[in-house]
């Protein structure tokens, strides 16, 4: 079966506040539990650059945030857990992205249309601060998600239009290179996690000042609760529910049953300070284990540094050769390179063999190694423990002949870590020739 491959990034300029743990977090790492889907868990460091000019906070944005995804559970023996800028082959489809682009389409882009109407509503020049990295947001955005062939990204309304930027560009790719080489992603819309209301009653959000902290202390936690704006209801007074704020925060942290109750003591009048209590206790029961995790994990930033690097290399266990097509697709080739459509054998006609050999090496791991009729070595294999693991690959190899799909799957098992990366179609032109000289010799052999 065929998994789904969901994917979500998130942007390294700011740190976690309790409405991205409910909005975002607390969902995300639930559906990562899920066992017929992907989970691709990245944080967005390029982006951040859009918006940040302070390194310093870009570097513990970082951190914080893999340390509460951490905190909270992500599993990162589960899921592809890997900073953007760990994976070198981000950019560079951003590139290859870029030049089938229209500068039309990121024309329309809200967020440098918000930028341009501010412009012009202040009789500025239409681009007074605009930088390029704003302008392409959306094809490093599309890069992320088509790098992986995501299905799915769960994203907030706001992010609508970028998801539906990155299929119009891999559409536009595919379409020129005549191949679908990316799956068109979906955005997916939770309708039913909450928006967090802020102290204030609107959104929660960093830009209008009025979050609740998730990690710091809880002496914090409590003031900023005792901060949330109530109506001017006296205790003894019943209180709706409908609109108030303090509720819907305590809604998205109590069980149904807990809900119920706190519902009919607002009927019955609580005092808002008892309330906010009450509302500080329950988050704090949730908080509380994660908080200790997360302590410890911002003490150890080499151990989080150490599972970004192991994120990275299974991420790019996937990005690697898949790159390595896409520069094919594209004509960015070795001038060696056939083209993928017209890989044939080179037989006959005086052309000497391309040679496969098998040997063992000082460690006592067992190699093969494939040159070409020149004696151009064109690949030489990882070291095996068993003569037959290595033996039954390169048999696999001939067989598989001038299938360019199929090497390039081989080759995964058999090129060393560092050279997944591989050009197939030489490989597979000499394994073609390999295998018809095999069959022309059994059928000699056979008459
Ligand atoms: N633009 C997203 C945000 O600000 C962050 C992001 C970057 C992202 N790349 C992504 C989200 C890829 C989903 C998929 O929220």
């Amino acid at each position: 079966m065929h998994k789904r491959r969901i994917l979500t990034g998130i942007t390294t300029s700011g740190t976690p506040h309790l409405g991205n743990y409910v909005g975002a977090v607390r969902p995300a790492i639930a559906a990562s539990r899920r066992e017929d889907a992907e989970s691709f868990y990245f944080l967005a460091d390029y982006h951040a650059l859009i918006k940040c000019g302070d390194p310093a906070r870009v570097q513990r944005s970082t951190l914080e945030i893999a340390a509460t995804w951490l905190a909270c559970g992500l599993d990162p023996d589960k899921v592809f857990f890997y900073r953007q800028s760990d994976i070198p082959e981000i950019p560079e489809l951003t590139w290859l992205l870029t030049c089938v682009t229209a500068k039309g389409l990121l024309n329309r882009a809200h967020a440098y249309k918000a930028a341009v109407d501010a412009n012009t509503a202040a009789g500025e020049d239409v681009d007074a601060g605009v930088s390029a990295g704003l302008y392409m947001y959306p094809v490093l955005m599309a890069a992320d998600i088509l790098i992986f062939n995501a299905h799915e990204v769960p994203v907030g309304r706001d992010q609508i239009q970028h998801i539906e930027m990155a299929r119009d560009i891999g559409q536009r790719f595919n379409h020129l290179y005549a191949e679908e080489y990316f799956t068109l992603p979906e955005a997916r819309i939770e309708e039913n996690v909450a928006t967090l209301p802020g102290t204030d009653g609107r959104k929660m959000s960093k830009s209008y000042n009025n979050t609740i902290p998730l990690f710091e202390s809880p002496a914090k936690l409590r003031s900023a609760i005792m901060g949330i704006v109530t109506d001017s209801r006296a205790p003894g007074e019943a209180k709706d529910t409908e609109g108030s704020n303090l509720f819907a925060l305590y809604q998205a942290f109590a069980t149904p049953a807990e809900t119920a109750s706190m519902r009919a003591v607002f009927a019955e009048g609580i005092g808002w300070g008892e309330a906010k209590q009450k509302l500080y206790e329950r988050i704090e029961i949730e908080l509380a284990p994660l908080r200790e995790r997360y302590d410890a994990l911002m003490t150890r930033p080499e151990r989080i540094e150490d599972l970004l690097q192991a994120g990275a290399a299974k991420a790019r266990a996937r990005t690697q050769p898949f790159i390595a097509r896409l520069r094919h697709a594209a004509g960015i080739r070795r001038l060696v390179d056939a083209s993928a459509a017209t890989v044939t054998a080179k037989v006959g006609a005086g052309a000497a063999l391309p040679q496969l050999k098998s040997y063992r090496e000082a460690d006592g791991k067992f190699h093969f190694k494939l040159s070409d009729g020149d004696g151009t070595v064109l690949l030489a294999s990882r070291g095996f423990d068993a003569p037959k693991e290595a033996g039954m690959l390169s048999a696999a190899l001939i067989e598989a002949g001038g299938d360019v799909e199929a090497v390039r799957a081989l080759l995964l098992d058999c090129a060393p870590a560092d050279e997944l990366a591989l050009p197939a179609e030489p490989i597979a032109a000499a394994l073609a020739a390999l295998k018809a000289d095999r069959l022309a010799k059994a059928q000699a052999k056979a008459r």
